[in-house]
């Protein structure tokens, strides 16, 4: 019996529906897989905010740093809006999770099913048959870090200053990253920058081509930012992996978060810079936020919070089977009309939170 240790960080909104059934999930496969799993879970975001002054408190940091990953719900919601900006439960959470734990490498997998085009806002002829496209996003660098960073007062007028720094050896290890993932799929790379105007993308475009020597059976191809997010919209099935530092990224995998259609399927993975025989420190979270207007109704769609749990095994525990296993049933219950509010349309099969968890439990057998 192998033993896994998990901080889980189920946060606000919807959180702690959609964390219950990937507990339940991972409990299952657990025992299928002879894998044993050790919950500590934490508070973080507005809850941790309410009860221990901070969003972030220090034995939820603990906890986490004891894991041997993250399993994280969402944060946020109108009650903490009006906090200063860097105090709020998304900030003051998120940023010093991914920063502390070295999280560079975000997965973005947008996935848009066969069965549920009719979600994405998208010309269906576009996204007819489904797409998968990952976005891998550089997350400790760039705008997001950069110093200096400050607001201050000059000459009777107001000055910000964010700074945009990249060093060469944190492009080339995100670069690593996106080959790999690129090598396993479909074998095509985009990388995305902005060589025609900043320094950062002149030598973005460089490494990433230099690092494309060592993967020959990777088609390499780059896209300046603004038309990416064009080429995207216009024929999500032509791009595999999509490549891009911090705040491109952010930006460029919601957009295929949207086209995909519902934000409630998407999962994620930031990866650490350490790795060990069975893979490497991560925190996985759904892409999707607290969902404010549903949380608590037992309504949400906790695909994206079990799949992120699937992430965690194939990229933390190396357990490639318990996770494609998970992955399989949840593809399952798709084909056989199981439909939370968010992805339903008349003829399927109408469920709750706990409905959808138990019919994946089914179907995970
Ligand atoms: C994300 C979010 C965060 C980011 C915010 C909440 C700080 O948008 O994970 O994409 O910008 O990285
Ligand atoms: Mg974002």
């Amino acid at each position: 019996m192998k033993s896994f240790k998990v901080a889980v960080l189920a946060g606000d909104g919807i959180g702690p529906e959609v964390m219950t059934e990937a507990l339940r999930v991972l409990e299952t496969v657990g025992k299928k897989f002879a894998l044993n799993f050790a919950f500590t879970e934490k508070r973080v975001g507005g809850a941790a905010i309410d009860a221990d002054g901070k969003a972030l408190p220090d034995d939820t940091l603990q906890a986490c740093r004891e894991a041997d990953a993250i399993l994280f719900g969402s944060v946020g919601g109108p009650k903490w809006e009006s906090l200063p900006p860097n105090e709020q439960p998304e900030r003051a959470a998120l940023l010093p999770l991914r920063k502390h734990f070295g999280l560079f490498a975000n997965l973005r997998p947008a996935v848009c099913f066969a069965e549920l085009t009719h979600a994405s806002p998208v010309r269906t002829d576009i996204v007819a048959g489904g797409f998968d496209v990952l976005c891998v996003r550089e997350l400790t660098g760039g705008l997001y870090f950069g110093q200096p960073k400050f607001t201050r007062e000059e000459n009777g007028d107001t000055v910000v200053v964010d700074t945009m720094v990249y060093k060469k050896s944190e492009i080339e290890r995100i670069a690593h990253v996106a080959f790999r993932a690129a090598q396993g799929r479909r074998k095509k790379l985009t990388s995305i920058d902005k060589a025609n105007v900043l320094e950062n993308g002149v030598l973005w475009r460089k490494t990433v081509t230099a690092i494309a020597k060592q993967y020959p059976g990777v088609e390499l191809s780059h896209l300046y930012v603004d038309n990416a997010a064009m080429q995207l919209i216009k024929n999500p099935k032509a791009f595999d992996v999509v490549l891009a530092e911090n705040l491109f990224g952010d930006i460029l995998s919601d957009e295929m978060a949207m086209i995909a259609g519902s934000l409630g399927m998407l999962p994620s993975a930031s990866l650490g810079v350490k790795e060990t025989p069975l893979g490497r420190f991560g925190m996985y979270e759904p892409s999707g936020g607290t969902a404010p207007d549903i949380a608590g109704k037992g309504i949400a769609n906790p695909i994206a919070q079990i799949l992120s749990a699937a992430m965690m095994l194939r990229h933390s525990f190396g357990e490639n089977d318990a996770a494609s296993a998970i992955d399989a049933a949840v593809r399952n219950v798709i084909a056989a009309g199981y439909r939370t509010g968010d992805i339903f349309t008349e003829g399927t099969k109408r469920v709750n939170t706990r409905e959808m968890g138990d019919a994946i439990l089914g179907a995970l057998g």
